[in-house]
Protein backbone atom coordinates (compact mmCIF):
# COMPACT_ATOMS: atom_id res chain seq x y z
CA UNK A 1 0.00 0.00 0.00
CA UNK A 2 1.75 3.35 -0.98
CA UNK A 3 0.55 6.25 0.64
CA UNK A 4 1.66 7.52 4.51
CA UNK A 5 -0.06 6.92 7.78
CA UNK A 6 -1.05 10.21 9.52
CA UNK A 7 -1.56 10.63 13.36
CA UNK A 8 -3.32 13.35 14.82
CA UNK A 9 -2.51 13.66 18.56
CA UNK A 10 -4.31 16.46 21.37
CA UNK A 11 -4.77 19.30 18.52
CA UNK A 12 -6.50 22.15 20.31
CA UNK A 13 -6.98 26.04 18.33
CA UNK A 14 -7.89 28.74 19.50
CA UNK A 15 -9.32 31.84 17.46
CA UNK A 16 -8.65 35.03 19.77
CA UNK A 17 -11.66 33.60 22.36
CA UNK A 18 -13.45 31.04 20.18
CA UNK A 19 -12.01 27.50 20.88
CA UNK A 20 -12.19 25.66 17.30
CA UNK A 21 -10.56 22.37 18.21
CA UNK A 22 -10.88 20.86 21.44
CA UNK A 23 -7.86 17.96 21.73
CA UNK A 24 -8.62 16.16 18.56
CA UNK A 25 -7.24 13.11 18.02
CA UNK A 26 -7.09 10.50 15.28
CA UNK A 27 -5.37 7.69 13.56
CA UNK A 28 -5.17 7.51 10.07
CA UNK A 29 -3.43 4.84 7.98
CA UNK A 30 -1.92 4.04 5.01
CA UNK A 31 -3.68 4.11 1.64
CA UNK A 32 -7.13 4.62 3.38
CA UNK A 33 -10.32 6.84 2.05
CA UNK A 34 -10.69 8.76 5.21
CA UNK A 35 -13.71 11.43 6.00
CA UNK A 36 -13.92 14.26 8.80
CA UNK A 37 -17.82 14.66 8.68
CA UNK A 38 -19.69 17.51 10.88
CA UNK A 39 -22.08 20.05 10.47
CA UNK A 40 -20.98 23.84 9.28
CA UNK A 41 -18.40 25.20 11.93
CA UNK A 42 -17.40 22.33 13.77
CA UNK A 43 -13.78 22.50 12.33
CA UNK A 44 -12.86 20.56 9.65
CA UNK A 45 -11.28 23.06 7.22
CA UNK A 46 -9.43 24.56 10.25
CA UNK A 47 -8.03 20.58 10.96
CA UNK A 48 -7.05 20.01 7.46
CA UNK A 49 -5.33 23.21 7.18
CA UNK A 50 -3.52 22.33 10.02
CA UNK A 51 -2.54 19.06 8.47
CA UNK A 52 -1.39 20.79 5.13
CA UNK A 53 0.39 23.49 7.17
CA UNK A 54 -1.86 26.85 6.22
CA UNK A 55 -2.85 26.96 10.11
CA UNK A 56 -0.60 26.44 13.41
CA UNK A 57 -2.47 24.34 16.40
CA UNK A 58 -2.68 25.92 19.31
CA UNK A 59 -1.57 22.84 20.94
CA UNK A 60 -0.50 19.19 19.92
CA UNK A 61 1.18 17.11 17.18
CA UNK A 62 0.85 15.90 13.44
CA UNK A 63 2.60 13.32 12.51
CA UNK A 64 3.03 11.77 8.80
CA UNK A 65 4.58 8.11 9.03
CA UNK A 66 5.49 8.80 12.69
CA UNK A 67 7.46 12.25 12.09
CA UNK A 68 6.44 15.28 13.75
CA UNK A 69 5.38 17.55 10.26
CA UNK A 70 4.66 20.97 12.33
CA UNK A 71 7.82 22.39 11.51
CA UNK A 72 7.57 22.06 8.20
CA UNK A 73 6.16 24.43 5.88
CA UNK A 74 3.22 23.43 3.60
CA UNK A 75 5.34 22.39 0.42
CA UNK A 76 7.61 20.09 2.08
CA UNK A 77 4.96 18.13 3.37
CA UNK A 78 4.03 15.66 1.04
CA UNK A 79 0.49 16.44 1.26
CA UNK A 80 -1.54 18.48 -1.39
CA UNK A 81 -5.12 19.96 -0.72
CA UNK A 82 -8.13 20.30 -3.45
CA UNK A 83 -10.10 23.09 -2.46
CA UNK A 84 -13.92 23.48 -2.54
CA UNK A 85 -13.64 26.36 -5.25
CA UNK A 86 -10.89 24.33 -7.08
CA UNK A 87 -8.39 27.62 -7.48
CA UNK A 88 -7.53 27.12 -11.01
CA UNK A 89 -5.44 29.25 -12.57
CA UNK A 90 -7.78 31.24 -14.92
CA UNK A 91 -5.21 32.46 -17.58
CA UNK A 92 -3.34 28.54 -18.21
CA UNK A 93 -4.94 26.08 -20.09
CA UNK A 94 -5.79 22.50 -18.78
CA UNK A 95 -2.25 20.93 -19.25
CA UNK A 96 -0.62 24.26 -17.76
CA UNK A 97 -2.73 24.36 -15.10
CA UNK A 98 -1.60 20.61 -14.34
CA UNK A 99 1.68 21.37 -15.45
CA UNK A 100 2.51 24.43 -13.13
CA UNK A 101 4.07 22.24 -10.08
CA UNK A 102 6.38 20.64 -11.93
CA UNK A 103 7.58 23.33 -13.99
CA UNK A 104 8.32 24.99 -10.49
CA UNK A 105 10.16 22.17 -9.64
CA UNK A 106 12.22 22.28 -12.50
CA UNK A 107 10.87 19.14 -14.34
CA UNK A 108 12.25 18.53 -17.89
CA UNK A 109 9.92 18.68 -20.81
CA UNK A 110 9.37 15.06 -21.61
CA UNK A 111 8.76 13.83 -18.40
CA UNK A 112 6.20 17.25 -17.78
CA UNK A 113 4.62 15.74 -20.88
CA UNK A 114 4.48 12.00 -19.77
CA UNK A 115 3.07 13.06 -15.84
CA UNK A 116 0.40 15.59 -17.36
CA UNK A 117 -0.81 13.25 -19.71
CA UNK A 118 -0.82 10.09 -17.01
CA UNK A 119 -2.25 12.34 -14.76
CA UNK A 120 -5.14 13.65 -17.26
CA UNK A 121 -5.94 10.87 -18.45
CA UNK A 122 -6.65 9.12 -15.28
CA UNK A 123 -9.22 12.29 -14.14
CA UNK A 124 -10.71 11.40 -18.02
CA UNK A 125 -9.65 14.75 -19.47
CA UNK A 126 -7.83 13.63 -22.56
CA UNK A 127 -8.81 15.80 -25.11
CA UNK A 128 -9.38 19.17 -23.08
CA UNK A 129 -5.64 19.75 -22.70
CA UNK A 130 -5.71 23.07 -24.42
CA UNK A 131 -8.86 24.56 -22.86
CA UNK A 132 -9.27 27.55 -20.37
CA UNK A 133 -11.34 26.68 -17.08
CA UNK A 134 -13.95 28.94 -17.89
CA UNK A 135 -14.53 26.57 -20.77
CA UNK A 136 -14.82 23.42 -19.04
CA UNK A 137 -17.98 22.13 -17.35
CA UNK A 138 -18.46 21.81 -13.30
CA UNK A 139 -17.28 18.69 -13.02
CA UNK A 140 -14.30 18.86 -15.52
CA UNK A 141 -12.82 21.78 -13.92
CA UNK A 142 -12.78 19.55 -11.03
CA UNK A 143 -11.40 17.04 -12.31
CA UNK A 144 -8.80 19.20 -13.38
CA UNK A 145 -8.03 20.11 -9.84
CA UNK A 146 -7.42 16.78 -8.41
CA UNK A 147 -5.68 16.21 -11.67
CA UNK A 148 -3.35 19.28 -10.43
CA UNK A 149 -3.16 17.85 -6.84
CA UNK A 150 -2.09 14.19 -7.85
CA UNK A 151 0.53 15.33 -10.16
CA UNK A 152 2.76 15.81 -7.28
CA UNK A 153 2.63 12.62 -6.12
CA UNK A 154 1.43 12.87 -3.07
CA UNK A 155 1.76 10.46 -0.10
CA UNK A 156 -1.70 12.26 1.26
CA UNK A 157 -4.38 14.22 -0.37
CA UNK A 158 -6.56 16.33 1.51
CA UNK A 159 -9.95 17.28 -0.30
CA UNK A 160 -12.18 20.13 1.51
CA UNK A 161 -15.61 19.33 0.01
CA UNK A 162 -14.46 19.13 -3.69
CA UNK A 163 -18.03 18.25 -4.58
CA UNK A 164 -20.22 21.03 -2.86
CA UNK A 165 -20.17 23.07 -6.00
CA UNK A 166 -21.65 20.37 -7.94
CA UNK A 167 -25.38 19.34 -8.47
CA UNK A 168 -26.62 16.46 -7.12
CA UNK A 169 -26.55 14.15 -9.65
CA UNK A 170 -22.73 15.02 -11.14
CA UNK A 171 -21.45 14.79 -7.12
CA UNK A 172 -22.68 11.25 -6.94
CA UNK A 173 -20.85 10.35 -10.34
CA UNK A 174 -17.72 12.45 -8.94
CA UNK A 175 -18.09 10.83 -5.69
CA UNK A 176 -17.50 7.07 -7.58
CA UNK A 177 -14.64 8.38 -10.10
CA UNK A 178 -12.69 9.70 -7.08
CA UNK A 179 -13.05 6.33 -5.11
CA UNK A 180 -11.48 4.43 -8.71
CA UNK A 181 -8.70 7.39 -8.85
CA UNK A 182 -8.20 6.42 -4.96
CA UNK A 183 -8.27 2.64 -5.27
CA UNK A 184 -5.69 3.09 -8.24
CA UNK A 185 -3.49 5.07 -6.85
CA UNK A 186 -3.33 3.59 -3.12
CA UNK A 187 -2.56 7.10 -1.07
CA UNK A 188 -3.83 8.22 1.72
CA UNK A 189 -7.05 10.60 0.91
CA UNK A 190 -8.86 12.74 4.25
CA UNK A 191 -11.79 13.78 2.62
CA UNK A 192 -13.93 16.30 4.59
CA UNK A 193 -17.61 17.00 4.21
CA UNK A 194 -21.05 17.39 5.75
CA UNK A 195 -22.59 15.16 3.35
CA UNK A 196 -23.54 12.00 5.66
CA UNK A 197 -24.70 9.98 2.40
CA UNK A 198 -20.92 10.89 0.77
CA UNK A 199 -19.13 9.57 3.67
CA UNK A 200 -21.30 6.40 4.45
CA UNK A 201 -20.47 5.59 0.89
CA UNK A 202 -17.00 5.52 -0.04
CA UNK A 203 -15.09 5.73 3.21
CA UNK A 204 -12.66 3.05 5.10
CA UNK A 205 -13.68 4.90 8.48
CA UNK A 206 -14.78 8.16 9.18
CA UNK A 207 -14.24 10.83 12.26
CA UNK A 208 -17.92 12.41 12.75
CA UNK A 209 -16.95 15.99 14.62
CA UNK A 210 -19.53 17.99 16.31
CA UNK A 211 -18.66 21.70 17.91
CA UNK A 212 -14.82 20.89 17.61
CA UNK A 213 -14.58 17.38 19.05
CA UNK A 214 -13.98 14.11 17.46
CA UNK A 215 -17.17 12.30 18.65
CA UNK A 216 -16.84 8.65 17.01
CA UNK A 217 -14.50 7.02 15.10
CA UNK A 218 -15.79 4.13 12.93
CA UNK A 219 -16.38 2.33 9.59
CA UNK A 220 -19.43 3.57 7.88
CA UNK A 221 -21.69 0.55 9.61
CA UNK A 222 -20.34 1.48 13.23
CA UNK A 223 -21.23 4.94 12.78
CA UNK A 224 -24.77 4.22 11.23
CA UNK A 225 -25.66 1.20 13.12
CA UNK A 226 -23.94 1.79 16.51
CA UNK A 227 -23.66 5.65 17.12
CA UNK A 228 -21.98 6.81 19.82
CA UNK A 229 -24.26 9.69 21.12
CA UNK A 230 -27.74 11.01 20.56
CA UNK A 231 -25.79 13.73 17.85
CA UNK A 232 -24.50 11.29 15.47
CA UNK A 233 -27.65 9.13 15.45
CA UNK A 234 -29.61 12.36 14.15
CA UNK A 235 -26.74 13.36 12.06
CA UNK A 236 -26.17 10.04 10.13
CA UNK A 237 -29.17 9.30 8.77
CA UNK A 238 -32.76 9.67 10.16
CA UNK A 239 -33.61 8.21 13.43
CA UNK A 240 -36.50 8.01 16.08
CA UNK A 241 -35.54 8.40 19.61
CA UNK A 242 -37.52 7.62 22.47
CA UNK A 243 -35.96 8.48 26.01
CA UNK A 244 -37.61 6.43 29.17
CA UNK A 245 -36.53 4.20 32.59
CA UNK A 246 -34.77 0.62 32.20
CA UNK A 247 -37.26 -1.49 34.08
CA UNK A 248 -36.03 -4.58 34.06
CA UNK A 249 -32.75 -6.63 32.29
CA UNK A 250 -32.54 -10.08 31.47
CA UNK A 251 -29.89 -11.50 28.96
CA UNK A 252 -29.28 -9.54 26.38
CA UNK A 253 -33.09 -8.15 26.68
CA UNK A 254 -33.57 -4.74 28.62
CA UNK A 255 -37.21 -3.46 29.12
CA UNK A 256 -37.47 0.21 29.17
CA UNK A 257 -40.42 2.58 30.11
CA UNK A 258 -41.45 5.42 27.85
CA UNK A 259 -44.20 7.20 29.19
CA UNK A 260 -47.17 7.55 28.44
CA UNK A 261 -46.47 4.92 25.19
CA UNK A 262 -45.46 1.72 27.49
CA UNK A 263 -42.54 -0.43 27.58
CA UNK A 264 -40.02 -0.75 25.16
CA UNK A 265 -38.27 -3.75 24.41
CA UNK A 266 -34.70 -3.25 22.94
CA UNK A 267 -31.48 -5.93 23.24
CA UNK A 268 -27.66 -4.68 24.24
CA UNK A 269 -24.56 -4.74 21.84
CA UNK A 270 -22.32 -7.92 22.44
CA UNK A 271 -19.82 -4.95 24.24
CA UNK A 272 -22.24 -4.40 26.88
CA UNK A 273 -23.14 -8.18 28.02
CA UNK A 274 -19.35 -7.83 29.08
CA UNK A 275 -20.26 -4.78 31.55
CA UNK A 276 -19.01 -2.01 29.50
CA UNK A 277 -22.40 0.36 29.77
CA UNK A 278 -24.71 -0.37 32.51
CA UNK A 279 -28.04 -0.35 32.11
CA UNK A 280 -29.73 -1.80 35.90
CA UNK A 281 -33.02 -0.72 36.40
CA UNK A 282 -34.05 2.56 37.25
CA UNK A 283 -31.29 4.00 34.30
CA UNK A 284 -32.22 6.69 32.19
CA UNK A 285 -31.57 6.05 28.33
CA UNK A 286 -32.07 7.03 25.02
CA UNK A 287 -33.43 4.16 22.28
CA UNK A 288 -33.36 4.71 18.54
CA UNK A 289 -34.86 3.07 16.06
CA UNK A 290 -34.02 4.04 12.39
CA UNK A 291 -37.05 4.05 10.32
CA UNK A 292 -36.43 1.74 7.18
CA UNK A 293 -36.46 -0.77 10.25
CA UNK A 294 -39.76 0.04 11.63
CA UNK A 295 -42.58 -2.36 9.92
CA UNK A 296 -45.95 -0.63 8.58
CA UNK A 297 -49.43 -2.51 7.66
CA UNK A 298 -52.96 -2.24 7.92
CA UNK A 299 -53.22 -4.97 9.89
CA UNK A 300 -51.90 -6.33 12.98
CA UNK A 301 -48.95 -8.80 11.92
CA UNK A 302 -49.75 -12.33 13.40
CA UNK A 303 -46.95 -15.13 14.27
CA UNK A 304 -44.29 -12.86 15.40
CA UNK A 305 -43.35 -13.30 18.80
CA UNK A 306 -44.35 -10.61 21.23
CA UNK A 307 -41.38 -11.12 23.67
CA UNK A 308 -39.09 -9.96 20.66
CA UNK A 309 -40.94 -7.01 19.06
CA UNK A 310 -42.44 -3.88 19.69
CA UNK A 311 -45.82 -3.58 17.93
CA UNK A 312 -48.01 -0.19 18.38
CA UNK A 313 -51.47 1.06 16.79
CA UNK A 314 -50.99 3.98 14.86
CA UNK A 315 -52.70 6.67 12.76
CA UNK A 316 -51.06 7.60 9.24
CA UNK A 317 -50.65 11.61 9.76
CA UNK A 318 -48.43 11.91 6.33
CA UNK A 319 -46.75 9.57 3.81
CA UNK A 320 -44.43 10.95 1.45
CA UNK A 321 -43.99 8.88 -2.34
CA UNK A 322 -40.38 8.89 -2.95
CA UNK A 323 -40.53 6.44 -5.98
CA UNK A 324 -38.28 4.09 -4.67
CA UNK A 325 -40.19 4.33 -1.16
CA UNK A 326 -42.41 5.73 0.80
CA UNK A 327 -41.82 7.94 4.05
CA UNK A 328 -44.51 7.52 6.90
CA UNK A 329 -44.91 10.22 9.47
CA UNK A 330 -47.59 8.61 12.00
CA UNK A 331 -48.76 9.15 16.06
CA UNK A 332 -49.45 6.46 18.39
CA UNK A 333 -52.38 7.18 20.17
CA UNK A 334 -51.87 8.48 23.59
CA UNK A 335 -48.25 9.45 22.64
CA UNK A 336 -49.67 12.01 20.14
CA UNK A 337 -46.95 14.73 20.82
CA UNK A 338 -44.43 12.35 18.94
CA UNK A 339 -44.14 11.75 15.18
CA UNK A 340 -42.59 8.87 14.08
CA UNK A 341 -41.27 8.23 11.02
CA UNK A 342 -41.47 4.84 8.94
CA UNK A 343 -39.76 4.55 5.35
CA UNK A 344 -40.77 1.68 3.28
CA UNK A 345 -39.22 0.50 0.48
CA UNK A 346 -41.25 -0.54 -2.37
CA UNK A 347 -39.59 -3.85 -3.07
CA UNK A 348 -42.17 -5.24 -5.75
CA UNK A 349 -45.58 -3.46 -6.31
CA UNK A 350 -47.20 -6.99 -6.13
CA UNK A 351 -46.31 -7.89 -2.70
CA UNK A 352 -46.42 -4.50 -0.81
CA UNK A 353 -49.79 -5.34 0.97
CA UNK A 354 -52.75 -3.13 0.86
CA UNK A 355 -52.02 0.32 0.16
CA UNK A 356 -51.60 2.44 3.24
CA UNK A 357 -52.98 6.24 3.06
CA UNK A 358 -53.22 9.22 4.85
CA UNK A 359 -55.24 9.50 7.84
CA UNK A 360 -55.56 5.25 8.13
CA UNK A 361 -55.40 3.55 11.09
CA UNK A 362 -52.02 1.12 10.61
CA UNK A 363 -49.63 -1.15 12.60
CA UNK A 364 -45.77 -0.44 13.06
CA UNK A 365 -43.55 -3.01 14.96
CA UNK A 366 -40.32 -2.93 14.81
CA UNK A 367 -37.24 -6.42 16.40
CA UNK A 368 -35.84 -5.49 19.74
CA UNK A 369 -32.48 -6.37 17.73
CA UNK A 370 -33.48 -3.48 15.62
CA UNK A 371 -33.42 -0.92 18.15
CA UNK A 372 -30.40 0.31 19.86
CA UNK A 373 -29.53 1.62 23.42
CA UNK A 374 -27.75 4.97 22.34
CA UNK A 375 -27.13 6.81 25.77
CA UNK A 376 -27.35 5.82 28.94
CA UNK A 377 -27.16 8.70 31.65
CA UNK A 378 -25.98 8.95 35.09
CA UNK A 379 -28.47 8.03 37.81
N1 LIG B 1 -9.34 32.58 10.88
C1 LIG B 1 -10.34 32.44 11.73
N2 LIG B 1 -10.61 33.34 12.68
C2 LIG B 1 -11.62 33.19 13.55
N3 LIG B 1 -12.47 32.15 13.57
C3 LIG B 1 -12.27 31.21 12.63
C4 LIG B 1 -11.22 31.29 11.65
N4 LIG B 1 -11.28 30.19 10.87
C5 LIG B 1 -12.32 29.49 11.32
N5 LIG B 1 -12.92 30.07 12.37
C6 LIG B 1 -14.08 29.55 13.13
O1 LIG B 1 -13.82 28.22 13.52
C7 LIG B 1 -14.96 27.42 13.40
C8 LIG B 1 -14.66 26.23 12.52
O2 LIG B 1 -14.48 26.68 11.20
P1 LIG B 1 -14.20 25.67 10.01
O3 LIG B 1 -14.01 26.47 8.78
O4 LIG B 1 -13.09 24.77 10.39
O5 LIG B 1 -15.57 24.86 9.96
P2 LIG B 1 -16.04 23.72 8.94
O6 LIG B 1 -16.35 22.52 9.77
O7 LIG B 1 -15.04 23.57 7.86
O8 LIG B 1 -17.42 24.32 8.41
P3 LIG B 1 -18.05 24.28 6.91
O9 LIG B 1 -18.70 22.93 6.77
O10 LIG B 1 -19.06 25.37 6.96
O11 LIG B 1 -16.96 24.51 5.92
C9 LIG B 1 -16.06 28.32 12.85
O12 LIG B 1 -16.88 28.74 13.91
C10 LIG B 1 -15.30 29.48 12.26
O13 LIG B 1 -16.05 30.66 12.33
MG1 LIG C 1 -15.12 23.94 5.82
Amino acid sequence: MKGSEVRIEGIDKHFGDFHALKNVGVDIQKGEFFSLLGPSGCGKTTLLRIIAGFETPSAGIVYVDGRNILPLPPNRRQVNTIFQNYALFPHLTVFENVAFALRLKKYGKQEINSKVEEYLNLTKLTGQEYKKPAQLSGGQKQRVAIARALVNEPDVLLLDEPLSALDAKLRQHMLIELDMIHDKIGITFIYVTHDQQEALSVSDHIAVMNEGRIVQVGNPTEIYESPADIFVANFIGEANLFNGTVTAVEGEMVWVAVEPLGILKVTMEPGDLEGTRDFKPGRRVSITVRPEKINISLEKPADLPADAFNFFPCAVDEVIYNGFQSKFFVTIPDFARFTLKVFKQHMSYYSTGSEINWKDKAWIWWKADDAYLVEVHDA
